[in-house]
């Protein structure tokens, strides 16, 4: 049996030709315009970023290297005693863009368990901060602090070709990936349990082993797993995911740049939605009473949402057209494990009513759910109720693609970014040229 290593290596040989190729003979084809309310405007749509771990179609929503999340569920092979599929499992997927076997899995498995020990100053940086600081804030500031682990900055400084830049961001990538859960559940439990720490169990996958240091029991570990399989990654231009392979752009390392992607993610139009959800369901619940509100009502509470100029939480998309399949799938999860929740109920009652009234309103270019309407629930669900957590279990299923995404960067060559700015008053002067 080959490694993922070793697999990742071949790979990335075949790939490079292409890459080559296009950069070389057809540099000069043009893949779209950009426009002023594009600049002005986000940069929305401007096609000028290349990945190959995922890819954002506006009406069916993402694939992993080419594959559905349905498909992606399906055809990677379940953990022992559970429904989904091992997140190494996964992660082996978006490296090489192959389904690996049980054998393959263990593997990727093994090799986390290996690299899992979370040095003590880690811990002591968590520590030193004021237990009431965001557990975003926490989460970011104990990845920068292993930066000194950097084995990709060693080899930098030790002097490296340019080939080889993606073997050192490997081994920092895995070093990295194989902590994050025990740093967050240590974060978790450190702030909202009493500090009563639960020990890693290396004979379990990473979704396992975090509900076990979560404290959770079964069915929690599935949860995990969906949830980081979920939220892993986007094609390459939303926030987070931009910000990590940005920063990793200036060959700035793994830990620079995940703790960088976890600060975008901390924001409330990205990751942090998942928290205003909630928030806002359990202000729609007090202003109900607690009684599951008629259609009527609902309709009138989200009116009164928008006439405040606030937006729906966990609606609407940047890039999607349709209901989110994320969304989907977690509204599966909970029709079969949780389906008379009251909260279920509130979020399963919202998908009918804001769609309608958002295409009414006429503002919002997607009026269909996204990833975010839907996870909080299951969280609360299953005991874990300080939503100000949810985004560190985001960041954690982010790093998993982020990570892919900059060693494949690393492997491809891909250059230090640099976008053009222009002035107000070019843009002027180009419009008055034009007339
Ligand atoms: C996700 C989001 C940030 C995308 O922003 P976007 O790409 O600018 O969205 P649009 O182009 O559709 O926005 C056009 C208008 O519709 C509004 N709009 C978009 N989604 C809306 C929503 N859920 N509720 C109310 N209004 C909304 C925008 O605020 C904007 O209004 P403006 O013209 O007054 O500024 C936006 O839909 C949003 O704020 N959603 C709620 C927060 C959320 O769920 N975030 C998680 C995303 S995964």
């Amino acid at each position: 049996m080959t490694t993922l290593k070793e697999k990742l290596f071949e790979k990335i040989q075949e790939w490079r030709p292409r890459t080559e190729k296009l950069v070389k003979e057809h540099g000069d084809f043009k893949i779209g315009e950009v426009t002023i309310a594009q600049a002005i405007g986000g940069m929305r749509g401007v096609k000028c970023l290349t990945t190959d771990i995922s890819y954002l179609d506006p009406n069916e929503g993402i694939r992993f290297r080419g594959h559905t999340i349905p498909d992606v569920l399906a055809k990677l092979p379940k953990v022992k005693n559970g429904d989904m599929p091992a997140v190494e499992g996964f992660f082996y997927l978006l490296l090489t863009g192959d389904f690996p076997t049980q054998e393959e899995i263990k593997e990727v498995s093994d090799e986390f368990n290996k690299r899992q020990h979370v040095p003590m100053y880690v811990f002591d940086v968590l520590r030193a901060m004021p237990r009431d600081t965001h557990p975003m804030t926490m989460f970011s500031a104990a990845v920068l602090a292993m930066q000194r682990e950097s084995v990709f900055i060693k080899k930098y400084h030790g002097g490296m070709s340019k080939m080889d830049y993606w073997d050192p961001t490997y081994e920092d990538a895995l070093n990295l990936l194989a902590k994050l859960p025990q740093i967050a559940a240590y974060i978790y439990r450190m702030k909202y349990r009493a500090d009563t720490i639960i020990p890693p169990d290396t004979s379990l996958d990473m979704g396992g082993n975090f509900a076990h240091m979560m404290g959770i029991p079964k069915p929690y570990d599935d949860v995990a797993r969906l949830y980081f399989i979920l939220h892993s990654d986007h094609e390459s231009g939303n926030v987070s995911a931009h910000t990590g392979h940005l920063i990793a752009s200036a060959l700035s390392d793994i830990y620079y740049s995940i703790s960088g992607l976890l600060d975008g993610l901390a924001g409330p139009l990205h990751g942090l939605a998942n928290e205003e959800v909630l928030r806002w369901i359990q202000g729609v619940m007090d202003h109900m009473g607690g009684k599951i509100p008629t259609e009527e009502e609902m309709k009138k509470f989200v009116w009164d949402t928008l006439k405040s100029g606030q937006v729906v939480p966990g609606y609407g998309h940047a890039v999607l057209r349709k209901t989110d399949p994320r969304y989907m799938a977690q509204r599966e999860f909970c029709l079969k494990h949780l389906p008379d929740d009251p909260i279920f109920k509130y979020v399963d009652m919202l998908y009918k009513v804001v769609p309608p009234i958002l295409e009414e309103q006429g503002k919002a270019k997607n009026p269909w759910p996204n990833v975010d309407a839907q996870s909080g629930v299951i969280q609360w669900y299953y005991g874990l109720r300080e939503y100000e957590f949810y985004t560190v279990l985001f960041g954690i299923g982010r790093a998993l693609g982020v990570c892919a995404n900059i060693i494949w960067d690393r492997a491809l060559g891909y250059p230090i970014e640099r976008p053009k700015s222009l002035t107000t008053a070019m843009l002027e002067d180009l419009v008055k040229q034009k007339k």
